[in-house]
């Protein structure tokens, strides 16, 4: 498999550019819409997730580990993957690299000054019925309250987008992020971009980055 793991910050712009890059080939994955759907349909793995999630902390290793080990188990080896919001921790990343099939090839960190990231959150609305996501400032849809893409009307704000969620998320990414920086910087596999530009520029910059890796 071809794995690039999306690192940085909360509201950094992952997920957007995530999204996006799906129509160049890559297979987007969430650890974090993996874990909101499995709150949605209820199963145990959601109920256990969302007492750490209404919190802003992490859900512990042992769990994530396991949900991208059985999430991975049924991809074909020529899979292109962006893995957005895992590793958080150096065990999550060591965990990748200890099987052949899911070295990390790439570390893409978005780079943005932390006085965008709560403004960014707390301003982000999502599509209840197909998971886009929107600005409502930066990147609003193009008619209030209803998805560009499903036209459904199910904008909403997620739960842990609220100012004293964010700072709490914020706080347990700069616990964590240093170290992952450092394990990727010495496997000689991160690249950092700037995460402050306009959407497409961005996704072009990524796009470039990206080529040079992956074929
Ligand atoms: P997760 O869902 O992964 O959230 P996160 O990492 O906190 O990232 P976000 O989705 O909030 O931000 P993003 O960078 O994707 O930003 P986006 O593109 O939406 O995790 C949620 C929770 O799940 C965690 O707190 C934890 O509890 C748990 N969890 C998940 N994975 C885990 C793991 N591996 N281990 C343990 N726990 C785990 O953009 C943000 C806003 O900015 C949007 O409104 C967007 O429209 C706007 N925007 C985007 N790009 C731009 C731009 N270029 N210019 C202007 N505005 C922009």
């Amino acid at each position: 498999m071809q794995i690039a793991v999306l690192l940085g910050a909360p509201g950094s712009g992952k997920g957007t550019q995530a999204k996006r890059l799906t129509e160049a080939g890559f297979k987007h994955y969430s650890t974090g819409d993996m874990l909101r759907s499995a709150i949605k349909t209820g199963t145990p793995l959601g109920t256990k997730a969302s007492t750490f999630m209404d919190k802003g902390e992490l859900v512990p290793d042992s769990i994530m580990i396991d949900l991208i080990a059985d999430t991975f188990s049924s991809l074909s080896p020529d899979s292109k993957i962006l893995l957005d919001g895992f590793p958080r921790t150096v065990p999550q990343a060591e965990a990748l690299d200890a099987k052949p099939m899911t070295q990390v090839g790439v570390a893409l960190n978005f780079e943005l000054p932390e006085s965008l990231l709560v403004e960014r959150l707390t301003g982000r609305r999502t599509c209840q019925e197909c998971g886009a996501t929107y600005h409502v400032k930066f990147i609003p849809p193009k008619t209030p309250g209803v998805c560009d893409r499903c036209g459904s009307k199910a904008l909403i704000q997620r739960s842990d987008d609220t100012e004293a969620v964010v700072l709490k998320r914020l706080e347990v990414f700069k616990k964590q992020n240093s170290g992952l920086l450092e394990y990727y910087t010495k496997k000689g596999v991160l690249i950092t971009v700037r995460a402050d530009q306009e959407p497409q520029a961005l996704q072009a910059e990524i796009l470039k980055k990206l080529a040079t890796w992956s074929k």
